[in-house]
């Protein structure tokens, strides 16, 4: 064999064997999975964070505090948190009651519900949560609303 076409044969092996490393590589970064939606709220601490600011506005808001009184804000904002964590796939044990069995003797109506549906939006998008993390877990927070509102108010 003459050298140029020797070293044409070389050139094209070579070019082969870059692309063969170059295309898992390429594939690699693109199906990287997202992470998990907890992870995309800012973790366990974040959503503890969002929990606290939540039952605080709740408990203070003039639209939404008259089922607080006589309430342990302190436990139920861990339970809030738990809740939040478990629905978000984090690794949290919420050992509460159901949405149901929870607001059952609250009377809530449908505006109470938006008003802490805008406070829980308000403080994600204060803590820098994404656009996509915040929706996918207001959709999937949306299903417990007909467990929670009992009333037309
Ligand atoms: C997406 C909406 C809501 C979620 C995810 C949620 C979640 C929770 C959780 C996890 C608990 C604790 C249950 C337990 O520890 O057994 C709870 C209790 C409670 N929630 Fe909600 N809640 C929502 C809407 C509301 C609204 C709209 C109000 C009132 C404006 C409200 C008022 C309360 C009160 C007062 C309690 C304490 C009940 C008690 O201890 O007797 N919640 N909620």
């Amino acid at each position: 064999m003459s050298p140029p076409h020797l070293l044409a044969r070389i050139r094209r092996q070579l070019s082969l064997a870059l692309l063969a490393l170059a295309l898992p590589l390429a594939a690699c970064t693109s199906a990287a999975p997202a992470p998990p939606l907890y992870q995309q709220l800012g973790g366990v601490e974040n959503i503890e964070a969002v929990s606290r600011a939540m039952i605080q506005r709740m408990s203070t808001d003039p639209r939404t505090k008259r089922t607080f009184d006589g309430i342990n804000l302190r436990t139920l904002s861990a339970s809030l948190a738990a809740h939040l964590c478990k629905v978000a796939d984090g690794p949290c044990v919420y050992e509460g009651e159901t949405m149901r069995n929870a607001h059952a003797d609250l009377g809530l109506g449908g505006s109470e519900f938006e008003t802490v549906v805008q406070i829980l939006r308000d403080e994600l998008d204060r803590t820098g949560v994404s656009q996509a993390a915040k929706n996918e877990l207001l959709r999937r927070l949306a299903p417990s609303r007909r467990d929670i509102v009992t009333a037309d108010r």
